[in-house]
């Protein structure tokens, strides 16, 4: 029967802050069984994939959990361009009429605002797969299950995060979830035109949670459990801020590198993330070191986590 007016309870995978630490939990243990998860559970279910933003890792990774469990794929990589948008479409009305089609939306967006709008429109349940420079709810998911698989532990850690802070809504929403458990302490390192948004220090206050701030990644890196290397977010310059600061990022990119020489000064029982793409911050000969996990553990809890989470959203697990 079609659906004319949204279904109540629908769960919606929107912004880090929404998750508890018993769905947490959850979520872990069905991503670490998905080699035990019963065969193709999403038989019969489609999953539109709608990226108006440039992507591999997480559009693939959506569509390759979803073909990985029985289930179907439709969509666009270019929605901008090859969807109605380009005919002046809203995107109310694209996710309203794209929700009859599909069990589940994956929704990608270059504008922050993006979500709440289409959140307000779908009749199904819609996951962020990255809106504007706000948040990317899953990668911090993935980037967590990764820290829990590599370091034993989602709590009592020293992670830094290094880099375009403003702009890199990966490492919003892993702060929002980190901030979650008992004495983290997140150590951000950026040009001073980067640092990290205040909306995200007052969360982290609030719920009392150490952090500290500065430039360069030399202080504190021989303390820490995790660094959380990001890319300039050159694809935001458009902003006059975010463009001041990658102006400043420029000048100063050396002092944000990894390289063999800060290898060298981690722990050996610590891990280097990066939720890709990389440019030129993370050294090619860093990846054959032991600590960095950007490679193949982010990448592999990327699919269980998507597995688990279309099954959970669904109602599948
Ligand atoms: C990130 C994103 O799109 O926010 N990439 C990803 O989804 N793994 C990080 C980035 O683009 O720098």
């Amino acid at each position: 029967m079609l659906q004319t007016k949204p279904r109540d309870g629908l769960l919606h995978i929107a912004r880090a802050q929404q998750f508890d630490i018993s769905f947490i939990e959850t979520l872990f243990q069905l991503a670490d069984d998905s080699n035990a998860m019963m065969p193709a559970p999403m038989t019969g279910l489609i999953l539109a994939s709608l990226f108006y933003e440039e992507s591999t890792r997480t559009r693939f990774s959506f569509e390759s959990a979803m073909r990985r469990l029985g289930g179907h794929v439709i969509g666009t990589e270019n929605a901008k361009q090859f969807s109605s948008a380009a005919k002046g479409e809203s995107i109310e009305d694209t996710i309203r009429v794209v929700s009859h089609y599909a069990d589940i939306i994956v929704l990608r967006h270059d504008e922050a605002g993006a979500l709440d709008r289409a959140l307000s429109a779908t009749l199904v349940p819609l996951i962020n797969a990255g809106c504007g420079v706000d948040q990317h709810p899953t990668q911090a998911l993935l980037d967590l299950h990764t820290i829990k698989r590599k370091c034993g532990r989602t709590e009592e850690l020293t992670i830094v995060f290094v880099g375009d802070l403003l702009s890199s809504r990966t490492v919003h929403s892993l702060a929002y979830l980190l901030g979650k458990y008992r004495r983290n302490r997140l150590i951000f390192r950026s040009p001073k035109k980067l640092r990290i948004p205040k909306n995200i220090t007052d969360y982290l206050d609030r719920h009392d949670v150490y952090w500290e701030e500065g430039e360069g990644i030399a202080d504190g890196i021989e303390d820490a459990d995790v660094i959380y290397q990001t890319r300039p977010q050159k694809n935001r310059a458009s902003d006059p801020i975010a463009a001041a600061g990658l102006e400043q990022y420029l000048q100063e990119k050396h002092l944000y590198r990894v390289n063999l020489s800060v290898v060298e000064r981690m722990r050996k029982d610590a891990i280097i993330m990066h939720p890709l793409p990389r440019n030129d911050e993370i050294a090619p000969e860093v990846d054959a070191c032991p600590q960095a996990v950007y490679l193949d553990d982010q990448i592999d809890s990327g699919l269980r986590i998507r597995k688990a989470l279309l099954q959970i959203v669904c109602g599948r697990a």
